[in-house]
């Protein structure tokens, strides 16, 4: 019988009549089980993140993960500092406590060329006559941490901040895996560690990550409804913006989906008995601590150069970003002498990659009109090679950033690609500037249509409000309108629709349904057979259900989900236009912004007559009744989260299943939740969630099952 059998037969009523012997026997038995379960899980964690050698498969760890959260509700008087639960997060911070440093947290003078690196080294010769050598390590470009340990226990963990004193982000820290709740002291054998120590590092999310999390966001993003360029705007920067955002976030359980990594590059305190900095990081590395393999003892600064020479070329090929190299005295007894000034020790010197920029001619200046009507200046470049690709356009931001950086047409200017998606203009070599150059004059018109443009009090960017007439603004719109999940007219593309804007035969996405075949034909490239596939598909989009008409209207925050339940609340346009904001506000998961949202939309007069003329058309502006009737009341009162990949049914099959038979369904686990239809590839979060608030995980085919004797 395994320990947890034995345990639960223990747990279950209690046959010897003895309650209080038999409950302590359950409750030693508990602790015995959640200390070793501990030891196993951490362990195994260590194995799969630091060594990247796992025993057990990921399933085999969540299982027993599961059984050590369990057994802690249960016996929450057992639960360990160390427990592997305590990564998952859950707790809130509303302030990140101020914490003092008990080692000032020091930073690193820069260098930028092999120059700057001998005269490094010749001040060392200067002071010291010891020999000494060097380690080279990476420079991780992500957010400092200082990990305090109180006997062999992860206490705190504190930002850099000023240097003197840091943020206790203590909840969020512990959610990185590879960090140790707990030090291995077993792997120590005679060596002794002292009571209290402090381990330092670098705390970074991968480029993977950083995609992903941006990827999700994006698609949250289009779901509620938000265009490109406001899409654009709420995306993290890069992968250090992340990482420092992800550490200040208040709900540690966010923090955890982060997965944040980290390596970590000095142990701190006395009584440690190393004598130099690569049997520090090797020590580091034996207690369980993550440290780069990537460090290098050097006898010499042409060592030292080699190594930084030999990551330039690689860098790129590292799964996380850099951007330099810190060179280290690696003897203790030279690092003494040497001493360290107010802000940085004599000992090291960061070497800094140049950011990967090229310089090259600004040719012009355009403008770049966005679906929201904002306006990006872009600069036009002659082709330059950089890191990789040509680059032709980089960002300049807006009006400000040309203005204070004196940006001109003609001018020579330097382009970096930093982190950031688009290259951008950094500088601007005057020196080479043409004598009759001007400054460049910012538009005040639109580029595209002409009408002034307008800037909002303490906004950076300038709009053209012309919604109706300006094309983009124009396009944008219509391009939303026939997507998949709206209108879903896949007859006609993106060039398509500009073209017919273009050209003048669209003006708004009325326009549509007066297309006629004699002014398409009448275009270079458009034969019968196209023509009359565009036309079929606008004809049989007439038939799209009201929700997804409502949607495909694009007013702004009224994404696919928001606009189901208007339409179910409203079930007529008509209703919906004279609501007043009260009404809107009444209705299911509808808030202030929307409901103002929608107040303003339907409060202009080209909306409302764009609406007339789309209802004259033919398209459905009454809920179909019919089809949210449920088919059976079997699943009244019942409500559900879908998640996941499934094989019989797409997801919205299954919700539609729901709503037919008298289901409701819901975006997010919740107390109220009766089911999660769990798929695959269904994330954690929900199914914690859901074991949180006690709610059933059921399979598809169980789902199914339910509904079956009516369908
Ligand atoms: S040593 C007393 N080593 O660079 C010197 N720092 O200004 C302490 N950094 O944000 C720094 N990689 O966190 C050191 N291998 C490395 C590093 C590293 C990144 C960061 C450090 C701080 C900045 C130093």
């Amino acid at each position: 019988m395994s320990q947890d059998q034995r345990l639960r037969t223990q747990d279950s009523p209690n046959m010897s009549g003895n309650f209080t012997f038999t409950a302590m026997v359950a409750e030693n038995q508990a602790q015995e089980r959640i200390h070793q379960l501990v030891q196993e899980l951490n362990r195994h964690n260590h194995l799969y993140y630091n060594e990247a050698q796992p025993e057990i498969s990921d399933y085999a760890f969540d299982q027993l993960l599961e059984e050590l959260i369990q057994l802690e509700k249960a016996f929450p008087q057992f639960v360990q500092p160390d427990s592997p639960s305590q990564r998952v997060g859950g707790s809130v911070t509303k302030q990140f406590e101020a914490v003092s440093h008990r080692f000032p947290f020091l930073s690193l003078s820069n260098s930028y060329s092999r120059d700057d690196l001998m005269e490094f080294d010749q001040r060392i010769q200067k002071a010291v006559t010891l020999p000494y050598t060097y380690v080279c390590e990476l420079k991780f470009d992500g957010v400092a941490i200082g990990l305090q340990y109180e006997n062999g226990l992860l206490k705190r963990a504190v930002t850099r901040g000023d240097g003197l004193q840091g943020d206790d982000v203590t909840v969020n820290v512990k959610t990185i895996r590879s960090i140790p709740l707990k030090i291995n002291t077993e792997a120590l054998g005679q060596t002794a560690i002292p009571e209290t120590f402090e381990i330092r590092g670098e705390i970074f999310m991968t480029h993977k990550r950083f995609d992903e999390m941006n990827e999700a966001r994006r698609a949250e993003l289009l779901d509620l409804g938000y265009d490109e360029d406001q899409i654009r705007e709420r995306l993290f920067k890069n992968p250090r913006n992340a990482t420092a955002g992800s550490l200040k976030m208040q709900d540690s359980a966010e923090v955890a989906k982060r997965k944040l990594d980290c390596f970590m590059y000095a142990l701190m305190g006395e009584g440690f008995g190393e004598e130099s900095h690569s049997d520090n990081l090797s020590l580091a590395r034996k207690l369980g601590f993550p440290v780069s393999e990537a460090s290098r003892q050097c006898a010499n600064l042409e060592e030292v150069f080699q190594f930084i020479d030999e990551w330039e070329g690689k860098r790129d090929q590292l799964p996380f970003d850099i951007d330099g190299v810190v060179v280290k005295v690696n003897e203790y007894a030279v690092q003494r002498l040497l001493g360290s000034t107010a802000k940085s020790p004599r000992w090291a010197i960061a070497f800094k990659y140049k950011a990967r920029e090229a310089q090259t001619r600004l040719l012009s200046i355009s403008y770049q009109v966005g679906r929201t009507g904002a306006i990006t200046p872009v600069a036009n470049l002659q082709p330059v090679f950089l890191s990789g690709t040509t680059v032709k356009r980089a960002s300049l931001y807006n009006a400000d950033y040309i203005a204070e950086m004196d940006i001109r047409e003609g001018d020579t200017v330097f382009v970096e690609k930093g982190g950031e998606i688009i290259p951008k203009v950094i500088r601007v070599d005057t020196t080479k500037r043409d004598l009759f150059s001007t400054p460049h004059v910012y538009i005040d018109r639109c580029p595209e249509c002409n009408t002034p443009l307008l800037r909002k009090e303490g906004e950076a960017l300038h709009y053209c409000p012309n919604e109706s007439g300006c094309p983009p603004q124009i396009i944008g719109r219509i391009v939303h309108f026939v997507g998949r999940k709206a209108m879903d007219i896949n007859t006609l593309g993106e060039k398509t629709i500009e073209l017919f804007v273009r050209e003048g035969l669209l003006h708004d996405v009325a326009d549509l349904y007066s297309l006629r075949a004699e002014s398409i034909l009448g275009l270079e490239g458009f034969k019968e057979l196209s023509t009359k596939n565009i036309l079929e598909g606008i004809e049989a989009s007439k038939a799209v259900p009201f929700e997804r008409v409502l949607f495909a209207l694009g007013i702004r925050y009224v994404g696919e989900t928001v606009a189901k339940k208007l339409a179910l609340h409203f079930r007529t346009l008509d209703a919906l236009m004279e609501a007043d904001l009260e009404q809107l506000r009444a209705t299911e998961e509808i808030g202030e912004v929307i409901a103002l949202s929608v107040q303003a939309f339907f409060s202009q007069p080209n909306n409302l007559a764009v609406c007339r003329r789309l209802q004259e058309a033919g398209l459905q502006f009454v809920l179909n009744e019919e089809a949210y009737k449920p088919k059976s009341d079997r699943l009244a009162g019942k409500s559900f989260v879908v998640s996941g990949v499934f094989s019989v049914f797409s997801r919205d099959e299954l919700k539609k299943k729901i709503e037919e038979n008298g289901g409701k369904v819901l975006s997010g686990v919740s107390a109220s939740t009766s089911y999660l239809i769990a798929g695959e590839k269904m994330g954690p979060e929900k199914r914690k969630k859901a074991e949180k608030f006690n709610v059933p995980v059921i399979s598809e085919e169980e789902f199914v099952k339910m509904i079956a004797e009516h369908d």
